[in-house]
């Protein structure tokens, strides 16, 4: 298998699934090779209409628990924080944080836990449309109002208003959501981009707890990556959730 250390590793990944549907990955042969692979703003969900969607969902809830599993360096949970704020403005954001992120890799989760996150060149500016992305970012003055450019613009130290909207700590998913009671009402698990690190029955495991930790007006999120180098879509509706009108949101349908 050949995973280069680039957001081209997920493509790899791809064409080896598709050549082969027996091949499966683990967590040490991926994390192992590309740690990261995470970005803000990631294209696979469209944010502010997510968010305005959150908005109309949870409209009667006083309070909306949103989990960020495999939450990386911390990246996905500042893209929502950020996007909480912008789209439905401080006060009516206030009942979804503090958002809970965790991940599997306790050094992702010193960075995310520091707010000093590091654009990595090797995975960040080897492609052409990430670096006009960042570009792009870098001179947008409402993401230049929550953090401050670090080390010539090669990484970004969100302030302390927002990064007291997130708490983040060392978890592997399975144990997460093994300790939560069954049947939670009013939240929203994400779990995007990171079936793929897991073995088939896993992904099923992981499924099947999801149907069972979810109640009413719950939902769970996916990335692309889960859809097409893993089976979270088929297994998420064999387990009893449904696609909503939003891109890569599924319901529980109780
Ligand atoms: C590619 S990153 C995805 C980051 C982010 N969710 C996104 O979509 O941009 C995958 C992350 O999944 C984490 N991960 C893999 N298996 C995990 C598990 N069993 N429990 C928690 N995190 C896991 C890895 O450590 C890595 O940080």
């Amino acid at each position: 298998m050949n995973i280069t250390l680039s957001p081209q590793s997920f493509s790899n990944y791809e064409n080896n699934y598709k050549k082969n549907p027996s091949f499966t990955s683990n967590y040490q042969v991926l994390n192992k090779r590309r740690p990261y692979c995470t970005y803000f703003f990631r294209e696979d969900l469209q944010w502010g209409n997510f968010v305005r969607y959150l908005n109309l969902r949870f409209k009667d809830a006083d309070k909306v628990n949103i989990y960020n599993a495999a939450c990386s360096d911390g990246t996905e949970s500042y893209t929502l924080i950020m996007s909480l704020i912008k789209h439905l403005g401080k006060e009516k954001a206030k009942k979804f944080f503090p958002i809970k992120g965790f991940d599997l890799n306790q050094r992702q989760v010193n960075t995310a836990k520091s707010g000093e996150i590091p654009l990595l060149p090797g995975i960040y500016y080897l492609c052409d449309l990430f670096s006009i992305k960042f570009h792009t970012l870098f001179n947008d003055k409402k993401f230049l109002n929550y953090v401050t450019l670090k080390n010539g613009k090669k990484g970004v130290k969100f302030k302390d208003d927002l990064k007291s909207l997130v708490e983040f700590r060392q978890a592997n998913i399975f144990d997460e959501i093994a300790k939560k009671k069954k049947n939670e009402e009013n939240c929203v698990f994400f779990c995007r981009n990171m079936w793929m690190y897991l073995k088939e029955d896993e992904q099923e495991k992981l499924a099947k707890m999801l149907s069972e930790v979810c109640g009413h007006n719950s939902i769970v999120v996916l990335g692309n990556y889960d859809l097409s180098a893993a089976h979270a879509h088929s297994l998420l509706l064999k387990n009893g959730f449904e696609e909503t009108y939003i891109d890569n949101v599924y319901e529980k349908m109780v």
